[in-house]
């Protein structure tokens, strides 16, 4: 039977015996495919979508290989691309490349983040790569992590440990503060927690683009005599239109006082605490009590990457465990389904972890510096007479000429974002305070001065 099957050629999965020679020649050849697309991607712009682009379904009989390496190379050539250097809409960068064969190890490994037997060496990793995370922005002995599929989980995860550790689990009342410029996520967040708009206070931000901490007590003071239960306050170090990061110290300190959970979404900003790179208002981040840093934002670590650190491991535990009667489990040994939201989880450590280790701590900081001097440079060459800036301490910078009307600036972003998309570059446009923005992200390692200065020829005329 074995033997029937190791002679067949249209063998399904890989083979445990003898060579597996026929997937070695597709990774080759899937391999040589990306590779090419990637090199092309001069020609073909950042997004060549070509509307007559077809999405054929599965049919009784499986398909050839020559079909699906046409259609392959159809999907890649209908696809944003990221290697682009006019890639500069949003946080997604061009994939490390040793990221890229993270993934691609990940996938064949078929492991299971649910159970420490399902992924015996890979839980052990990833417990450690947070570990080590947790420890490196000033967290103690008692802190720890878990991966997650994106920001946004990332941020759920956190805030149901917040509410839990709270005991507010199925109060009514209980509300949770943001500033007015953190993520959508959190309204998703409140949603999913089942609760509504009412139960999610935004604070104000200061011209800055920071929380304001002055609105930050009046609306912890107007929660108490509505006897509204804080879960938890929200700092931002990152904001996704301007790259503001909220003034975590005071904030930490009033948490501390009213014995508030403290989250941190540093999605976009929290890796640069790993490293030494100084940048302002990055201090005290060890002070909260969860922090999201999602590395598929900036350093290429390819999608989806995120973490979520908490300063005792336990508030995970207390929250998420049930026992998962179906699994074995080790003594000392957390399964990993148990810590978080999601069940089944695929090994998305190991690019993060292979991604890290190529790059080195040097490596991670050559890229995030190289992204703030981009945005430095389009700063100080960008014209201050005909445009109002946005931005902050990180690598986010939103525009639009000054004086322009709500109504205005819709028409004129579109048109923009439609003209420089025909000479290859992609800007987003983003609503922020009831206008549209033309919104550059510098984090592509491939963007060079000269794209800018492009870049700026045509935004200035
Ligand atoms: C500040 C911030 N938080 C959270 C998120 C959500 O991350 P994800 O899209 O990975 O779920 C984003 C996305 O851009 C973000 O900018």
């Amino acid at each position: 039977m074995a033997e029937d099957l190791i002679n067949n050629k249209d063998t399904y999965f890989p083979s445990y015996l003898g060579t597996n020679d026929k997937l070695i020649t597709l990774l080759n050849r899937a391999s040589q495919t990306l590779c090419e697309w990637f090199s092309k991607a001069d020609k073909n712009g950042p997004l060549p979508f070509d509307e007559s682009f077809k999405c054929i379904m599965p049919a009784e009989n499986g398909n050839s290989e020559e079909d699906l390496f046409s259609e392959i190379e159809s999907l890649l050539n209908n696809s944003f691309n990221p290697v682009h250097p006019g890639s500069l809409a949003h946080l997604d960068p061009p994939p490390l490349i040793f990221s890229i064969l993270g993934d691609l190890i990940a996938a064949g490994l078929n492991n299971n983040l649910l159970a420490y037997e399902l992924s015996p060496s890979v839980t052990l990793l990833e417990e450690s790569l947070c570990k080590w995370f947790a420890k490196r922005i000033g967290f103690n002995d008692f802190s720890g992590g878990i991966a997650a599929s994106g920001g946004t989980l990332s941020n759920l995860n956190a805030l149901i440990a917040a509410r839990n550790n709270a005991g507010l689990g199925s109060n009514p009342n209980s509300v949770l503060l943001v500033s007015e410029d953190a993520h959508s996520s959190f309204i998703k967040c409140i949603r999913v927690m089942g609760l509504d708009s009412t139960n999610l206070v935004r604070i104000k931000t200061d011209n800055k683009g920071r929380m304001d901490i002055n609105y930050l007590r009046k609306s912890l003071d107007k929660c108490s005599v509505e006897n509204k239960k804080i879960f938890a306050i929200v700092a931002t170090l990152g904001t996704t239109v301007r790259g503001a990061i909220d003034p975590i110290k005071e904030i930490s300190e009033i948490c501390k006082q009213r014995k508030i959970w403290l989250h941190i979404d540093g999605s976009i900003g929290g890796i640069f605490a790993i490293t030494s790179i100084r940048i302002e208002g990055l201090n005290h981040i060890n002070q909260a009590n969860s922090i999201t840093i999602n590395p598929q934002k900036i350093i290429g670590i390819t999608k989806t990457s995120s973490l979520l650190l908490v300063s005792n491991m336990s508030t995970l535990e207390n929250t998420f465990n049930t026992g998962l009667p179906y699994i074995s489990s080790k003594e000392n040994i957390i399964n990993r389904g148990e810590i978080g939201i999601q069940g089944s989880r695929p090994a998305e450590i190991i690019k993060l972890w292979l991604g890290l280790r190529f790059l080195g701590l040097k490596g991670i900081e050559n890229v995030l510096k190289s992204s703030i001097k981009r945005k430095d440079f389009f700063i100080k060459n960008i014209s201050k007479n005909k445009f109002d800036i946005y931005s902050g301490p990180l690598h986010i910078i939103s525009f639009l000429p000054k004086n322009l009307e709500p109504k205005d600036s819709d028409t004129w972003t579109q048109t923009k974002v439609n003209e420089l998309i025909n000479n290859n570059f992609m800007l987003s446009r983003p609503k922020f305070k009831g206008k549209y923005f033309l919104r550059v992200v510098m984090g592509n390692y491939n963007t060079k001065e000269s794209h800018i200065e492009e870049l700026l020829r045509l935004l200035n005329v």
